[in-house]
C-alpha cells in the first residue's frame, strides 16, 4: 500500500509555512520586516529617550528631542502598518474581544493547547499601551517644550504654567512606560515558558515553529506601497506644520527693545543682565544704591538712573513668560539683590562644583555667558549650555 499523502496545511498557514534554514522543523513567518523594524527601533529609541531624559539631564535636550521625534515617527509607521500590514501586523487581527480576553485570563494557569501566532489577547493590550503611551509622551513633551521653553510648534500658543503642568505628566508617563516595559518583559518570559517557545528569537527572525497548532486568524494581504506613501505624507505634513508653527512669535516673549544707556553702563563691567532675569522690585532697589554696587562703585547721574529705572521696570521678569523669568522671579529670602542668590538659581546650579565657578574661564557665578551661549537674549535654552573645562582659556 502506498504511504498516505501528508495532510495539506490548514489554509491560514498555506502561504506562510516553510522549512527553516537548516531544513529542520517547519516554521511559520509571523512577524514581517515592518513589524520587527518598528519593534527594535522602538526598543532603541525608548531606551535612548529614557537615558537622555532621566540620566543625562537637561543639557542633553537636543538629543532627547531628536530621539523623541524618531520614536513618534516609528509609532506613526506602526499605526499605519497596523491597518495596512500583513495578517499578524494588523490591529484587527489581534485587538481582542472582551470575551476572548476573559477566556485567555481564565486559561492562564494551564499550559495552552493552541498558541496565538501573533499577539495573544493580553499581549495585544500591551502593544496598544506601548504605542499609545509614547504617543502621549510626545504630546506632553511638545506642550512642555512650547510652554516652558518657548520652542517647537506650540511656542506661540501655550503659557509657561501649562507647559509646567505638562512636564509633570511627561514625567509620570515616562515612569509608567518603564513600568509597562517591565510588565511586557515579564509577559514575554511567562508566555515563552508556557508555550515552550522563544518569543524573543521570534521577534528577531520573524519565525515561530509551526507546531503546536495556532488559533486560526483571517489572513490579510499587506499593502506596503500604500503604507509607505501614507507614512511619508504624514511625516512630511507634520514636519512642514512644525516648521511653520515654530516660525510664529513665541507667546510671552516680547520683542527685545534694547536700551543703549543700559548696554553701555550696565554692560561695562559684566554681562548686561537681561532685565527679564529679575523682578522690577529688585531692579528698583539695585538702582537705589549704585555707589555700593556689590564690590564696585557704579554711580550714575539722577537722569540716567531715572531712564534706566523706566526701561528696567518695563522689561522686568513680570512681563515675560520665559523659564528664566519664572525661575528667577522669587528674590532671595535674605534680601540679597543677586540673581545668583535667588532660590531658583541656586536650585538649578546646585549640581555644579564650586570650583567650576571660581576657576578660569568662568571666575564667578554671575558670568552667565561663560556657560550659556544665549545669555544675552535672556532665553537660557538648555541646548545652548556648555560647561567649560576648568582651566581652559
Ligand atoms: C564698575 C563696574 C560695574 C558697573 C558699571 C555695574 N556693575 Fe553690576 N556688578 C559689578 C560687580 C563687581 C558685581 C559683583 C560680581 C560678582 O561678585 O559676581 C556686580 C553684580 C551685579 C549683579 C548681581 C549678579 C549676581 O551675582 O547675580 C547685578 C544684577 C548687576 N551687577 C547689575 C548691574 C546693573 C543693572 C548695572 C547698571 C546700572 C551694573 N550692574 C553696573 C560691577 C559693576
Ligand atoms: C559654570 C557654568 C554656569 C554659569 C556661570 C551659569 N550657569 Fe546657568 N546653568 C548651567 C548648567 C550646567 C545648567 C543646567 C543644570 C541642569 O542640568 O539642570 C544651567 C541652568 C540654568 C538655567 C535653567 C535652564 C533650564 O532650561 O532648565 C537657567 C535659567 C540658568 N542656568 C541661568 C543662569 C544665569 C542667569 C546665570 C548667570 C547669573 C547662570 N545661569 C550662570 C551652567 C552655568
Amino acid at each position: 500500500m502506498p504511504p498516505a499523502l501528508p495532510k495539506p496545511p490548514p489554509p491560514y498557514l498555506n502561504a506562510m509555512t516553510q522549512q527553516d534554514d537548516a531544513g529542520g522543523a517547519a516554521v511559520v513567518r509571523v512577524w514581517d520586516r515592518g513589524v520587527r523594524a518598528a519593534h527594535w527601533l522602538l526598543v532603541l529609541g525608548i531606551a535612548a529617550s529614557a537615558w537622555s531624559g532621566f540620566v543625562l539631564g537637561r543639557t542633553w535636550l537636543a538629543w532627547h528631542l531628536a530621539v523623541g521625534v524618531g520614536v513618534l515617527a516609528v509609532v506613526f509607521w506602526r499605526a499605519v502598518w497596523g491597518v495596512l500590514g500583513p495578517t499578524h501586523a494588523r490591529f484587527a487581527a489581534f485587538v481582542p474581544h472582551p470575551a476572548a480576553l476573559i477566556a485567555h485570563l481564565r486559561g492562564l494557569p494551564r499550559r495552552p493547547r493552541m498558541r496565538h501566532a501573533g499577539h495573544n489577547p493580553l499581549g495585544a493590550l500591551m502593544v496598544l499601551a506601548l504605542l499609545g503611551v509614547p504617543a502621549l509622551l510626545g504630546a506632553s513633551g511638545a506642550v512642555a517644550l512650547g510652554g516652558m521653553l518657548k520652542q517647537g510648534p506650540l511656542r506661540a500658543f501655550l503659557s509657561y504654567d501649562l507647559g509646567h503642568g505638562a512636564l509633570g505628566w511627561h514625567r509620570a508617563l515616562a515612569i509608567m512606560l518603564l513600568g509597562l516595559i517591565a510588565l511586557h518583559l515579564a509577559g514575554v518570559a511567562l508566555e515563552s515558558w508556557r508555550g515552550r517557545e522563544n518569543l524573543v528569537r521570534a521577534m528577531l527572525t520573524g519565525d515561530k515553529p509551526a507546531a503546536p497548532p495556532f488559533v486560526p486568524v483571517t489572513p490579510a494581504r499587506a499593502r506596503p506601497r500604500l503604507a509607505a506613501a501614507i507614512t511619508a505624507c504624514g511625516l512630511g505634513a507634520a514636519s512642514l506644520g512644525t516648521v511653520a508653527l515654530a516660525a510664529l512669535p513665541a507667546r510671552g516673549v516680547p520683542p527685545a527693545v534694547p536700551d543703549p544707556l543700559y548696554a553701555e553702563q550696565c554692560g561695562a563691567c559684566h554681562l548686561g543682565f537681561p532685565p527679564s532675569l529679575a523682578p522690577a522690585a529688585t531692579w528698583d532697589r539695585l538702582l537705589g544704591d549704585l555707589r555700593h554696587h556689590f564690590t564696585a562703585d557704579a554711580t550714575l547721574s539722577a537722569d540716567q538712573v531715572a531712564q534706566l529705572r523706566a526701561w528696567l521696570d518695563a522689561n522686568a521678569a513680570e512681563h515675560w513668560d520665559t523659564l528664566p523669568a519664572h525661575l528667577l522671579r522669587t528674590p532671595a529670602a535674605d534680601g540679597s539683590l543677586r540673581i545668583t542668590d535667588t532660590p531658583g538659581w541656586r536650585r538649578r546650579h546646585r549640581a555644579i562644583a564650586a570650583a567650576v565657578f571660581s576657576a578660569p574661564p568662568v571666575y564667578r557665578r554671575s558670568a552667565c555667558e561663560a556657560c550659556h551661549a544665549d545669555a544675552a537674549s535672556g532665553r537660557f535654552a538648555p541646548q545652548r549650555i556648555a560647561l567649560p573645562r576648568p582651566g581652559a582659556g
